[in-house]
Protein backbone atom coordinates (compact mmCIF):
# COMPACT_ATOMS: atom_id res chain seq x y z
CA UNK A 1 0.00 0.00 0.00
CA UNK A 2 1.39 3.85 -1.06
CA UNK A 3 1.45 5.69 2.66
CA UNK A 4 -0.11 9.37 1.79
CA UNK A 5 2.54 11.38 2.57
CA UNK A 6 1.02 14.89 2.54
CA UNK A 7 -0.75 15.83 5.62
CA UNK A 8 -3.14 19.29 5.87
CA UNK A 9 -4.58 18.50 2.04
CA UNK A 10 -8.53 18.30 1.48
CA UNK A 11 -10.61 17.11 -1.12
CA UNK A 12 -12.11 20.02 -3.61
CA UNK A 13 -15.67 18.34 -5.00
CA UNK A 14 -16.46 20.50 -8.29
CA UNK A 15 -19.92 20.98 -8.89
CA UNK A 16 -20.10 19.53 -12.75
CA UNK A 17 -20.33 15.87 -11.65
CA UNK A 18 -19.01 12.58 -13.79
CA UNK A 19 -22.51 12.21 -15.10
CA UNK A 20 -22.94 15.68 -16.05
CA UNK A 21 -20.21 15.11 -18.27
CA UNK A 22 -20.99 11.53 -19.79
CA UNK A 23 -24.27 13.71 -20.51
CA UNK A 24 -22.52 16.34 -22.80
CA UNK A 25 -20.23 13.40 -24.47
CA UNK A 26 -23.16 10.90 -24.51
CA UNK A 27 -21.27 7.61 -23.83
CA UNK A 28 -20.23 6.67 -20.49
CA UNK A 29 -16.79 7.13 -18.68
CA UNK A 30 -15.09 3.65 -18.34
CA UNK A 31 -11.61 2.07 -17.85
CA UNK A 32 -11.01 -1.08 -20.49
CA UNK A 33 -8.32 -2.48 -18.91
CA UNK A 34 -6.02 -4.51 -21.63
CA UNK A 35 -3.56 -7.15 -20.14
CA UNK A 36 -1.69 -9.78 -21.86
CA UNK A 37 2.13 -10.62 -22.65
CA UNK A 38 4.35 -8.21 -24.64
CA UNK A 39 3.19 -8.78 -28.17
CA UNK A 40 -0.09 -10.40 -27.71
CA UNK A 41 -1.72 -6.97 -29.50
CA UNK A 42 -3.20 -5.03 -26.84
CA UNK A 43 -2.11 -1.58 -28.12
CA UNK A 44 -3.12 -2.86 -31.47
CA UNK A 45 -6.78 -3.03 -30.61
CA UNK A 46 -6.89 -0.51 -28.15
CA UNK A 47 -6.02 1.83 -30.87
CA UNK A 48 -7.87 0.36 -33.38
CA UNK A 49 -11.08 0.85 -30.51
CA UNK A 50 -10.29 4.16 -30.70
CA UNK A 51 -10.19 4.67 -34.00
CA UNK A 52 -13.33 3.18 -34.64
CA UNK A 53 -14.65 5.34 -31.82
CA UNK A 54 -13.37 8.49 -33.02
CA UNK A 55 -15.13 7.68 -36.40
CA UNK A 56 -18.17 7.37 -34.16
CA UNK A 57 -18.42 10.33 -32.62
CA UNK A 58 -16.89 9.15 -29.10
CA UNK A 59 -14.47 10.10 -27.50
CA UNK A 60 -11.82 7.76 -26.16
CA UNK A 61 -7.75 7.92 -25.27
CA UNK A 62 -5.46 4.96 -25.13
CA UNK A 63 -2.83 5.28 -21.95
CA UNK A 64 -0.22 2.89 -23.59
CA UNK A 65 2.80 1.13 -21.52
CA UNK A 66 5.32 1.72 -23.71
CA UNK A 67 4.77 5.01 -24.22
CA UNK A 68 3.83 6.17 -20.49
CA UNK A 69 7.33 4.99 -19.22
CA UNK A 70 8.91 7.66 -21.71
CA UNK A 71 7.12 10.10 -19.22
CA UNK A 72 5.12 9.80 -16.29
CA UNK A 73 6.88 6.56 -15.35
CA UNK A 74 10.21 6.99 -16.83
CA UNK A 75 11.67 6.10 -13.34
CA UNK A 76 10.15 2.91 -13.17
CA UNK A 77 12.01 -0.49 -14.57
CA UNK A 78 10.47 -4.26 -14.45
CA UNK A 79 11.45 -5.11 -11.05
CA UNK A 80 8.01 -6.32 -9.64
CA UNK A 81 7.66 -3.62 -7.02
CA UNK A 82 8.12 -1.00 -9.92
CA UNK A 83 5.53 -2.84 -12.15
CA UNK A 84 3.33 -2.72 -9.01
CA UNK A 85 4.03 1.51 -8.99
CA UNK A 86 3.36 1.68 -12.54
CA UNK A 87 0.14 -0.02 -12.76
CA UNK A 88 -0.76 1.76 -9.45
CA UNK A 89 -0.13 5.35 -11.18
CA UNK A 90 -1.66 3.98 -14.93
CA UNK A 91 -4.51 2.88 -12.02
CA UNK A 92 -5.00 6.39 -10.58
CA UNK A 93 -4.60 8.20 -14.21
CA UNK A 94 -7.44 5.78 -15.87
CA UNK A 95 -9.38 6.67 -12.58
CA UNK A 96 -9.07 10.56 -13.54
CA UNK A 97 -9.46 10.31 -17.28
CA UNK A 98 -13.03 7.67 -16.51
CA UNK A 99 -14.18 10.67 -14.45
CA UNK A 100 -13.60 13.51 -16.96
CA UNK A 101 -16.07 11.03 -19.10
CA UNK A 102 -13.91 9.37 -21.81
CA UNK A 103 -13.59 5.85 -22.65
CA UNK A 104 -10.37 5.42 -21.17
CA UNK A 105 -8.20 2.24 -22.77
CA UNK A 106 -5.10 0.89 -20.87
CA UNK A 107 -2.41 -1.35 -22.45
CA UNK A 108 0.03 -2.73 -20.45
CA UNK A 109 0.87 -6.16 -19.35
CA UNK A 110 -0.37 -5.80 -15.34
CA UNK A 111 1.26 -8.89 -15.01
CA UNK A 112 0.05 -9.41 -11.58
CA UNK A 113 -3.64 -10.26 -10.37
CA UNK A 114 -3.12 -8.16 -7.29
CA UNK A 115 -2.22 -4.85 -8.94
CA UNK A 116 -5.15 -5.26 -11.51
CA UNK A 117 -7.21 -5.80 -8.64
CA UNK A 118 -6.45 -2.53 -7.08
CA UNK A 119 -6.96 -0.61 -9.73
CA UNK A 120 -10.61 -2.49 -10.39
CA UNK A 121 -11.48 -1.11 -6.73
CA UNK A 122 -10.90 3.09 -7.84
CA UNK A 123 -13.52 2.65 -9.67
CA UNK A 124 -17.26 0.98 -9.92
CA UNK A 125 -18.89 -2.07 -10.80
CA UNK A 126 -19.72 -2.18 -14.44
CA UNK A 127 -16.57 0.94 -15.01
CA UNK A 128 -13.69 -1.48 -14.91
CA UNK A 129 -13.74 -3.77 -17.97
CA UNK A 130 -10.92 -6.15 -17.52
CA UNK A 131 -10.48 -7.46 -21.46
CA UNK A 132 -7.21 -10.26 -21.44
CA UNK A 133 -5.60 -10.05 -24.89
CA UNK A 134 -4.87 -14.04 -24.87
CA UNK A 135 -2.33 -15.71 -26.99
CA UNK A 136 -0.04 -18.90 -26.87
CA UNK A 137 3.57 -17.47 -25.66
CA UNK A 138 5.42 -18.99 -28.79
CA UNK A 139 3.01 -17.04 -31.02
CA UNK A 140 3.50 -14.26 -28.87
CA UNK A 141 7.56 -15.28 -29.36
CA UNK A 142 7.03 -15.48 -33.04
CA UNK A 143 5.51 -12.36 -33.79
CA UNK A 144 8.64 -10.33 -31.17
CA UNK A 145 7.72 -7.00 -33.06
CA UNK A 146 10.42 -4.97 -31.31
CA UNK A 147 13.05 -8.27 -30.59
CA UNK A 148 12.74 -8.31 -27.10
CA UNK A 149 11.92 -12.32 -26.55
CA UNK A 150 15.16 -13.28 -28.86
CA UNK A 151 17.51 -10.70 -25.78
CA UNK A 152 15.37 -12.34 -23.37
CA UNK A 153 15.98 -15.85 -24.11
CA UNK A 154 19.60 -14.86 -24.66
CA UNK A 155 19.25 -13.52 -21.11
CA UNK A 156 20.11 -9.51 -22.48
CA UNK A 157 16.79 -8.70 -20.89
CA UNK A 158 16.22 -9.69 -17.56
CA UNK A 159 13.01 -10.40 -15.86
CA UNK A 160 10.94 -10.41 -18.95
CA UNK A 161 7.27 -11.33 -19.18
CA UNK A 162 6.60 -14.86 -19.69
CA UNK A 163 10.09 -15.98 -20.52
CA UNK A 164 11.96 -15.29 -16.86
CA UNK A 165 9.09 -13.35 -14.95
CA UNK A 166 5.00 -14.53 -14.25
CA UNK A 167 1.99 -13.47 -15.75
CA UNK A 168 -1.09 -14.25 -13.49
CA UNK A 169 -4.00 -14.67 -16.00
CA UNK A 170 -7.63 -12.62 -14.76
CA UNK A 171 -9.95 -15.06 -13.14
CA UNK A 172 -12.93 -13.47 -14.27
CA UNK A 173 -11.87 -11.29 -17.29
CA UNK A 174 -15.14 -9.44 -18.54
CA UNK A 175 -13.92 -10.29 -22.09
CA UNK A 176 -11.22 -12.70 -23.74
CA UNK A 177 -9.86 -12.02 -27.01
CA UNK A 178 -7.72 -14.50 -28.47
CA UNK A 179 -5.20 -12.90 -31.03
CA UNK A 180 -4.33 -16.39 -31.41
CA UNK A 181 -7.25 -16.89 -33.38
CA UNK A 182 -8.82 -13.15 -34.14
CA UNK A 183 -7.56 -10.63 -36.49
CA UNK A 184 -7.23 -7.25 -35.56
CA UNK A 185 -11.01 -6.37 -36.80
CA UNK A 186 -12.50 -9.12 -35.20
CA UNK A 187 -11.02 -8.26 -31.97
CA UNK A 188 -11.50 -4.30 -32.27
CA UNK A 189 -15.16 -5.27 -33.16
CA UNK A 190 -15.76 -7.85 -30.10
CA UNK A 191 -14.70 -4.73 -27.51
CA UNK A 192 -17.18 -2.33 -29.29
CA UNK A 193 -20.11 -5.29 -29.57
CA UNK A 194 -19.38 -5.26 -25.61
CA UNK A 195 -19.68 -1.17 -25.26
CA UNK A 196 -22.94 -1.66 -27.17
CA UNK A 197 -24.41 -4.02 -24.91
CA UNK A 198 -23.42 -2.57 -21.91
CA UNK A 199 -24.72 0.97 -22.67
CA UNK A 200 -21.76 2.41 -22.72
CA UNK A 201 -22.07 3.78 -25.87
CA UNK A 202 -25.64 3.96 -28.27
CA UNK A 203 -25.70 1.15 -31.45
CA UNK A 204 -27.80 3.93 -33.12
CA UNK A 205 -24.50 6.62 -33.68
CA UNK A 206 -22.62 5.23 -36.21
S1 LIG B 1 4.17 -3.82 -16.90
O1 LIG B 1 4.58 -5.20 -16.60
O2 LIG B 1 4.72 -2.86 -15.92
O3 LIG B 1 2.70 -3.69 -17.03
P1 LIG B 1 4.42 -2.32 -19.34
O4 LIG B 1 3.20 -2.70 -20.09
O5 LIG B 1 4.44 -1.00 -18.65
O6 LIG B 1 4.80 -3.51 -18.32
O7 LIG B 1 5.67 -2.33 -20.32
C1 LIG B 1 5.88 -3.48 -21.11
C2 LIG B 1 6.67 -3.15 -22.37
O8 LIG B 1 7.99 -2.78 -22.01
C3 LIG B 1 6.78 -4.37 -23.25
O9 LIG B 1 5.79 -4.38 -24.26
C4 LIG B 1 8.16 -4.25 -23.83
O10 LIG B 1 8.12 -3.49 -25.01
C5 LIG B 1 8.94 -3.46 -22.83
N1 LIG B 1 9.82 -4.23 -21.91
C6 LIG B 1 11.12 -3.93 -21.69
N2 LIG B 1 11.64 -4.74 -20.75
C7 LIG B 1 10.65 -5.59 -20.37
C8 LIG B 1 10.56 -6.68 -19.42
N3 LIG B 1 11.62 -7.03 -18.67
N4 LIG B 1 9.40 -7.34 -19.28
C9 LIG B 1 8.33 -6.97 -20.04
N5 LIG B 1 8.35 -5.98 -20.94
C10 LIG B 1 9.48 -5.27 -21.11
Amino acid sequence: MTKQKATNISWHKGEVTKEDRERLLQQKGVVLWFTGLSGSGKSTIAHAVEERLFQRGFLSFVLDGDNIRHGLNKNLGFSPEDREENIRRIGEVAHLFAQSGIITMTAFISPYRADRDRARQLLAEKEFIEILVKVPLDLAEQRDPKGLYKKARQGEIKEFTGISAPYEDPLHPELIIDTGEKDIQESRDMVISFLEEQGIISPNKQ
